[in-house]
C-alpha cells in the first residue's frame, strides 16, 4: 500500500510513525462518510463531463463494496497508508485500475477530510442530543414518581426554602433539554460544504459544481469563499464540544447531589445494590461510582475542548497538519459524554428518594422567609423589619 503523495525515496520510519500517529485508528470511524463524500464528488465529476459513464459507475460500485467491506471488519487503514483518504482510494485502484486514479481530480485530502468530519460531526452531535434527551426523560420520571415529596432546597450547602423532589429533578431535565437544544444548534458551523475548497484555494481549470455535492451530502450550502475553509477548521468541533462540556458539566452535578444523598448523613436517596460497587476492606461499603465517575469525567469533556481551541490558536491561515491533532479530543469528548449520558439514563429509574430522611430534614427554620413574608401581608410592615422580627424569633 502506498501513500498519494510518494516521492521516490522511502519515508523515514519514525518520521512515518510521528506524523502518521494514531491518524489511521482515528480515521476508521471516518471511512464510511469518506465513501459517502468520495461518491458525491465522482458523481459532480460526471455531471460536469470529467467522468465518462463507464468510469463513474466503476468508482460508484468499488466506492460501495470498499465501504461495505470496511462496515463488515474486512479491511483497516493501515499505519503505512497514513489516513482513511488514502486508503479508500488506494483500494479504489487495487479494485478498478485506473478509473480508480480519477477521483481525486478537483479534491484534496485537505477538503476530504473537512467533509468526513463533518458528516461524522453532524451524526454524533444528533445522537448525543438524542441521549441527553433520554436523561431529561429519566428525570421527568423520577419527577412522577416521587416528585410531590418535600425536600429542602440548598444556598450556600445551608438549608434555605422548602422544595421539592420535582423541583430538583426538574431543573436538572430543563438545563438537559437546554443542552440538548445547543447541540442541535451546533451543528450549524458543521452544515457548511467544504469540498470543492480541494487544498484551500479551489481548484484551477475546472468548474466545480459545489452546489451538487453539498445538496447530495445534505449541507445547508457551500463554505465559501474557499479561503475561508481551512481558517475555520475545529470550529465545528470546538462548538460541539462546547455543548458537549456544558451537558457533562450538568451530568457531574446531578451526579454530585446524588453522591451527597446517598451519604450516611443525608440518606436522601437509595440507589439499587447493582448500580453500586463494593470496598475491597471494608465490608458495609456501597460506593456510588457510576455516579463519582460521571462527576469526574467531566473534566475530559473540558479537557477536549481546551485541547482543539489549543491546536487552531495562533496557526497562521491555510491548512497546517497541526490540525490532524484536532480529530483525538474531538472524538474522545464526544465519546465520553455519551458514555456518561447513556449510563445516565440508565441509572436515573433505579434512584429511590427516602420519604423519611426527605420528612426529617424539613425543619422549621426552611419556613422563616414564608413567616417573613406572612407578617409584611397581614400587617403591613416592612420586609425588614418582619426579618428582624423573625429573626429574634428563632
Ligand atoms: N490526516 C490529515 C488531517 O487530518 C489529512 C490531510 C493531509 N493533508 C496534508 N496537507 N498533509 O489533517
Amino acid at each position: 500500500m502506498k501513500r498519494l503523495w510518494d516521492k521516490g525515496e522511502p519515508l523515514d520510519d519514525l518520521v512515518l510513525r510521528y506524523t502518521a500517529g494514531e491518524d489511521h485508528a482515528l480515521d476508521e470511524r471516518l471511512v464510511a462518510f469518506d465513501v459517502e463524500a468520495s461518491a458525491a464528488h465522482a458523481a459532480m465529476l460526471h455531471a460536469a463531463g470529467f467522468l465518462s459513464d463507464t468510469d463513474h459507475a466503476a468508482i460508484r460500485d468499488a466506492l460501495r463494496e470498499v465501504g461495505e467491506a470496511h462496515a463488515r471488519g474486512e479491511w483497516r487503514v493501515s499505519p503505512e497508508e497514513e489516513d482513511c483518504h488514502t486508503a479508500i482510494e488506494n483500494r479504489l485502484v487495487a479494485r478498478i485500475g485506473e478509473a480508480g486514479g480519477r477521483v481525486h481530480l478537483g479534491r484534496s485530502r485537505n477538503d476530504q477530510v473537512l467533509a468526513a468530519v463533518r458528516l461524522w460531526l453532524k451524526a454524533a452531535a444528533a445522537e448525543l442530543a438524542d441521549q441527553a434527551e433520554e436523561v431529561a426523560a429519566a428525570l421527568d420520571g423520577l419527577a412522577a414518581r416521587q416528585g410531590a415529596l418535600a425536600m429542602p432546597g440548598y444556598t450556600d450547602a445551608q438549608r434555605a426554602m422548602p422544595s421539592t423532589v420535582g423541583l430538583w429533578a426538574g431543573a436538572f431535565a430543563a438545563e438537559v433539554r437546554d443542552d440538548a437544544q445547543g447541540m442541535r444548534l451546533a451543528r450549524r458551523r458543521a452544515d457548511l460544504n467544504p469540498l470543492g475548497s480541494a487544498a484551500g484555494y479551489g481548484v484551477p481549470l475546472l468548474p466545480l459544481d459545489r452546489a451538487a455535492t453539498t445538496s447530495a451530502l445534505g449541507f445547508a450550502a457551500p463554505h465559501e469563499p474557499v479561503t475561508a475553509v481551512q481558517l475555520s477548521r475545529g470550529k465545528a468541533e470546538a462548538s460541539a464540544l462546547f455543548e458537549a462540556a456544558l451537558l457533562a458539566i450538568d451530568l457531574g452535578r446531578l451526579s454530585a447531589d446524588l453522591c451527597l444523598f446517598a451519604t450516611a448523613e443525608f440518606g436522601f436517596v437509595r440507589l439499587p445494590d447493582r448500580f453500586t460497587t463494593g470496598s475491597s476492606i471494608m465490608p458495609q461499603k456501597r460506593n456510588p461510582d457510576v455516579f463519582e465517575l460521571a462527576r469526574g469525567r467531566t473534566a475530559e469533556a473540558v479537557a477536549a475542548l481546551h485541547e482543539v481551541l489549543g491546536v487552531v490558536s495562533k496557526l497562521t491561515s491555510g491548512y497546517h497538519r497541526d490540525l490532524q491533532g484536532i480529530k483525538k479530543p474531538l472524538f474522545r469528548g464526544m465519546d465520553s459524554v455519551r458514555d456518561t449520558a447513556a449510563v445516565m439514563a440508565h441509572a436515573l429509574p433505579g434512584v429511590e428518594f427516602v420519604a423519611e430522611r426527605l420528612a426529617a430534614a424539613m425543619d422549621g427554620s426552611l419556613l422563616a422567609t414564608e413567616r417573613a413574608y406572612a407578617l409584611v401581608r397581614d400587617r403591613g410592615i416592612p420586609f425588614r423589619e418582619a426579618y428582624r422580627v423573625v429573626k429574634d424569633s428563632l
